[in-house]
């Protein structure tokens, strides 16, 4: 692996791959990894012949900025993960080359705050997009610029962020870049909690409660099999707003939703028929506060 700071060291680097008949994969992160990143990673190492991996908090995409100034930063700690994954996928590995790159703030944005503002229609009317405003723009510029920089084949995002990756696919559509987007599976703990940056955040009480959150959606996928919409939507709702009364919670510690939507898994409008979805399926996403951490998942009918 091959730490880069600066965007002209990235773009040489690619052009040279490009020149070279290689493929290249991009996996961007925000650093503070864990086995859900991990996961990314190792499979653009199988896809491709070059994985570029970004590690970049990019303050745009902070609507709070408290958020931003809370948000982990190990780069160290993410540097060695990247290392050990590479020297345990080495023989399955179809990449020989594995480039970090860290930009600084002034290296990504030399000038200044970028002006560029991103629409996307119905995908981001809905779930995250009326709570944070402006992060899926942020989001879609930076993405854009790694794009300009890293010239990927393949670009690696995971499913915990289901609506990004909706944002994602229709940035692709607008800009018309003939990149293939990849989506991949959650990563969770043994207890169920999908992993995710934020969970670093969480008391070891606050810990202990988290899965819940998956355990609800389990069973929310199960009722999906004979409950309407409206009332599975109701019932995951009612049960995590509900759960400190009938457990055993410390330190005075509860479950606050901010959402609950089922929507169609492409167009993620709300549906209110389980038919409405029968060509992309159905995926419940969730929004929930604990212990002032927010967590979000996902469930696909
Ligand atoms: O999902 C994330 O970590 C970020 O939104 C991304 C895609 C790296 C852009 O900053």
């Amino acid at each position: 692996m091959k730490q880069i700071l600066k965007a002209a060291e990235l773009t040489s680097a690619v052009n040279i791959a490009r020149q070279e008949g290689k493929q290249i994969g991009l996996v961007p992160t925000m650093g503070a990894l864990h086995e859900g990143h991990l996961s990314l990673i190792e499979r653009a190492l199988k896809e491709n012949d070059l994985v570029v991996v970004s590690l970049f908090v990019n303050p745009i995409q902070f609507n709070n900025k408290e958020d931003l100034e809370k948000y982990p930063r190990t780069i160290e700690k993410d540097l060695e993960l990247i290392k050990s994954l590479e020297l345990k996928v080495k023989s399955e590995a179809k990449a020989k080359e594995l480039l970090a790159f860290t930009p600084t703030v002034d290296e990504m944005y030399p000038d200044g705050e970028p002006k560029e503002v991103y629409h996307f229609g119905p995908v981001e009317e809905v779930m995250e997009g009326p709570r944070r405003p402006g992060h899926f723009s942020g989001v879609a510029v930076v993405v854009r610029r790694l794009f300009d920089l890293a010239q990927p084949h393949r670009a690696y995002f995971g499913e915990k962020d289901y609506q990004q990756i909706a944002v994602i696919r229709n940035l692709l559509e607008q800009i018309k870049y003939p990149i293939e987007l990849v989506p991949c599976p959650i990563v969770r703990a043994d207890d169920g909690l999908a992993l995710s940056s934020r969970n670093m955040r969480l008391s070891p009480e606050a810990r202990q409660m988290a899965p819940a959150i998956n355990a609800t959606l389990e069973q929310a996928a199960e009722m999906a099999e004979y409950e309407e919409v409206d009332d599975v939507k109701e019932w995951v709702l009612d049960t995590l707003a509900s759960y400190h009364e009938v457990n055993d919670c410390p330190n005075g510690l509860c479950f606050e939703p901010e959402y609950f939507e089922i929507v169609d898994a492409i167009t993620l409008q709300p549906i209110d028929d389980w038919d409405e979805a029968e060509e992309h399926g159905a995926v419940g996403c969730i929004a929930v506060w604990l212990d002032g951490v927010r967590l979000i998942d996902i469930v696909k009918f």
